[in-house]
């Protein structure tokens, strides 16, 4: 009895929560329909475990390798063609961010997107190994706009699975989980520095 009443609590904040989130999204997105509304609700689903994930990175919130794994496999299922089909040519309209940079240089975008999903995975797989040295507080106050590294010396634009062993996320699955962070955030920022309108 005592238990059920406890359980339905719980799951009346959760709805709660769950309501209030929508509600959030709805406003920040005002205006916006369709496709546009689509990638504007995936891109901030996709920032909001990033913000869960960055939060443990930088020491906010304790390092939970569950947590950070479950985002980013989150993050991992929405790159690539689930990015790139809510694209469309010149679908820029009401408060869309993107740019028509995008269809100039299509390949370059599409690359970026599957950066996005190469990277959240490699950091799903590097989750629950050995930190590295110094990285609370390494990165605290980097978050997405930081293209810095904790490996030092890498060039952020060079966010790309070729070339550098650095970049490649099966080396990567094997390091410290903060380097596939690293790249990860760097892509995020490639692909918005590129692609979205100044904020
Ligand atoms: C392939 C390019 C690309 C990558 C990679 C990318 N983004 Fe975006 N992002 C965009 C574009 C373009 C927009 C603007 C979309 C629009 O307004 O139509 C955007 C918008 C956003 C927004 C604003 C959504 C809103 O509420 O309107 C957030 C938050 C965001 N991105 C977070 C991230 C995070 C975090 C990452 C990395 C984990 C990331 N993005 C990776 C291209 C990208």
């Amino acid at each position: 009895m005592h238990k059920t009443a406890k359980r339905n609590v719980g799951y009346l904040i959760g709805g709660t929560l769950a309501i209030m989130a929508a509600t959030s999204l709805a406003h920040a997105h005002g205006g916006a329909t369709g496709i546009v509304k689509e990638r504007m609700d995936l891109m901030a689903s996709v920032g909001k475990s990033m913000k869960t994930i960055t939060e443990m990175f930088q020491g906010t919130k304790p390092y939970d390798a569950e947590q950070v794994r479950a985002a980013a496999r989150f993050i991992g299922t929405h790159g690539g063609e689930q990015t790139t089909k809510l694209f469309p040519e010149g679908s820029i309209n009401g408060p869309s961010e993107a740019l028509p940079a995008i269809w100039q240089d299509w390949d370059k975008f599409s690359k970026l997107a599957d950066d996005l999903s190469v990277y959240a995975r490699a950091l799903a797989d590097a989750a629950d190994n050995p930190r590295g040295a110094g990285m609370g507080a390494a990165r605290r106050g980097g978050g997405l706009s930081s293209g810095g590294s904790p490996m030092g010396r890498s060039n952020p634009m060079m966010g790309s699975a070729s070339g550098s062993p650095m970049n490649d996320p099966a080396v990567l699955a094997t390091m410290a989980p903060n380097a596939a962070f690293a790249r990860l955030t760097q892509t995020c920022s490639a692909c918005h520095t590129q692609f979205r309108k100044k904020q």
